[in-house]
């Protein structure tokens, strides 16, 4: 490794004062919508263990945060049990039997807007089977009893917040050209107001249905009937047999060590876990915690990781159930070792200079996570999504619920950029029955072999980033874990070449940066973690003030 001079170590991001997380004893939630948050501590509190919680909580927030919340849609969830067991259960959407490689291209080629809009963009939702596993195989509460509280909530309705409201207005931009979207959730035209209870009969009839018949209703019964019925007015591709046929994966979570920290995380089809375990490892062999919390310093090491990791993303990453993902590879100490000796203690490397391949990319907090712990030392982490805000931006007709334009995280045409500007390879091209490649990583750092922190975010190709700060922040800093979420942010995914910082750094820091090569770019928020930290028996929740969530506890 390069020598490390601390010359310029002193600028440091503007909060000096210490946030108080919520803390609690015998349980925790933290989520990004408050009734979400309390159906979650109330199945605590009646006996249920964390994952009874996490799957109510996945649940609720498919009525109460219809943006990202969903039952149309899908994600990861990583649990890591009292008893030592640890499991990550992908319940994220497929691509449907007939989709295929150029499935969103026109005649001549050119890709269509059809991945990200409309009945055409998704894969076949994951999240009632996943959450269902969950349940099943380590829930102790019936089913019904946890999805109860999402059916009452959609069916008697509930007070919309702020952000909710003012979210769903802006998310109009894209529903209102879908009837059943207009007159869900844009009142057709005369849109719900911050305070006003928000009744949704629909999707109410439809939990309801769930409850009582379980997940087989929607992949087998009146709900995959009714979806794929609309599905095939439309256009879409989600067949009964689609929906019939399709199952929640079990696979091996993804570990790793980082200063005597064990890291459990998110396996491929997320490249998320990859990108923890590589950046911590190139970081754990510099000095950059040194240099201070927010200082030039320490974000030039940790931004060039980042740099690293998602240049290896473009090319490496994807589902590795259909393609060789080398992950021994790409966390072999000796690649690891090569790019922290290529590390300019002083310089930025331009991205040019990295890699070959192309990823340009941008963020966007619609996807969301949330984190339970019990006062057993039960411990999950779910993230789960319907990709854009308010997915594919159609309603199913007669359900209630958004779908997903999840097929946009597939590269939609190989070498060229997908919604997010995402320009990807091959190994994430459209193939039916494939899982398009993800960044949301669910994740829990443990301590002397018990749980020390759970955390996620929403973001886009900024989740990994940002569950990759919060964890610095609490192992390199010792932040409070409240502190730690708060803590300014910034992004760097190699192309396009910029730092993307939020304000909170101060110019003298942005200064330094930029004499040191780097574009600086301010952006407004990244991410909305929630996490939770144990200490000395105290369960400690952390809801991200960048937005409208809740940490609770009992
Ligand atoms: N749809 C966002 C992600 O999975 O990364």
């Amino acid at each position: 490794m390069r020598r490390l001079v601390l010359l310029f170590a002193i600028a440091t991001a503007v909060p000096v004062w210490s946030a108080q997380p919520v803390r609690a004893k015998n349980g925790m939630v933290v989520s990004v919508e408050p009734h979400a948050t309390e159906v979650g501590v109330k199945i605590l509190q009646a006996g249920g263990n964390a994952v009874d919680a996490a799957v109510a909580v996945g649940l609720a927030l498919a009525v109460t945060h219809p943006s990202a919340g969903n039952l149309g849609g899908g994600g990861f969830m990583l649990v890591r049990l009292a008893d030592g067991r640890t499991a990550f259960l992908d319940f994220r959407e497929r691509a449907p039997a007939a989709a295929s490689r150029n499935m969103y291209l026109d005649a001549n080629g050119k890709a269509t807007q059809d991945s990200t809009l409309g009945y055409r963009a998704s894969g076949v939702p994951g999240t009632v089977r996943g959450l269902e596993l969950a349940s099943q195989k380590f829930g102790k509460l019936p089913w019904a009893q946890l999805v109860r509280p999402a059916a009452d909530l959609a069916s008697k309705g509930y007070a919309l917040s702020y952000s909710e409201a003012n979210s769903m207005r802006g998310g109009g931009r894209g529903m209102e050209r879908f009837p059943e979207s207009k007159r869900v959730f844009l009142r057709d035209g005369k849109y719900y107001e911050p305070g006003e209870t928000f009744v949704q009969a629909d999707l109410g009839r439809t939990l309801d249905r769930i409850a009582r018949l379980g997940g087989k209703d929607f992949y087998e019964g009146e709900t995959a009937r009714l979806l794929a019925a609309d599905m095939q007015e439309h256009g879409g591709l989600i067949t009964l047999a689609d929906l019939k046929n399709y199952k929640a994966i079990e696979r091996q979570p993804l570990t790793g060590k980082y200063r005597g920290y064990d890291i459990i995380t998110a396996p491929p089809p997320s490249s998320g876990g990859v990108g923890i375990l590589q950046m911590l490892g190139v970081l754990e062999g510099t000095d950059f915690a040194k240099a201070g919390a927010g200082s030039a310093m320490a974000v030039h090491y940790i931004t060039e990781a980042m740099r690293h990791f998602f240049a290896d993303r473009s090319e490496h990453l994807g589902d590795p159930d259909f393609v060789k993902v080398p992950l021994t590879a790409l966390l072999d100490p000796k690649y690891i070792l090569k790019i922290r000796d290529s590390i300019d203690p002083e310089k930025a490397t331009p991205s040019s200079q990295v890699h070959a391949a192309v990823f340009n990319g941008h963020e966007s907090n619609e996807t969301t996570h949330y984190s339970v712990a019990d006062a057993q030392g039960n411990v999950v982490a779910v993230t789960y999504t319907l990709n854009g805000g308010y997915g594919s931006k159609v309603t199913a007709t007669g359900l209630g619920f958004l779908l997903n334009n999840e097929m946009d995280d597939f590269a939609p045409k190989p070498g060229e950029a997908n919604m997010y500007g995402l320009i990807q390879g091959e190994f994430n091209a459209i193939q039916p029955g494939k899982t398009p490649l993800s960044s949301m990583v669910p994740t829990i750092l443990m301590r002397d072999g018990k749980p020390f922190a759970v955390l996620g975010s929403p973001g886009g190709p900024t989740i990994i980033n940002t569950v990759l700060e919060v964890a610095i922040n609490m192992i390199d800093w010792n932040m409070n874990v409240q502190d730690a979420v708060n803590w300014p942010r910034f992004h760097h995914q190699w192309l396009p070449d910029e730092l993307r910082m939020e304000n909170g750094y101060s110019p003298d820091t942005i200064d330094l940066l930029t004499k040191r090569g780097y574009t600086v770019k301010r952006i407004g928020a990244q991410g909305e973690c929630a996490a939770i930290r144990f200490n000395n028996g105290w369960l400690e929740g952390a809801a991200d003030p960048r937005s409208g969530g809740t940490a609770a506890g009992y």
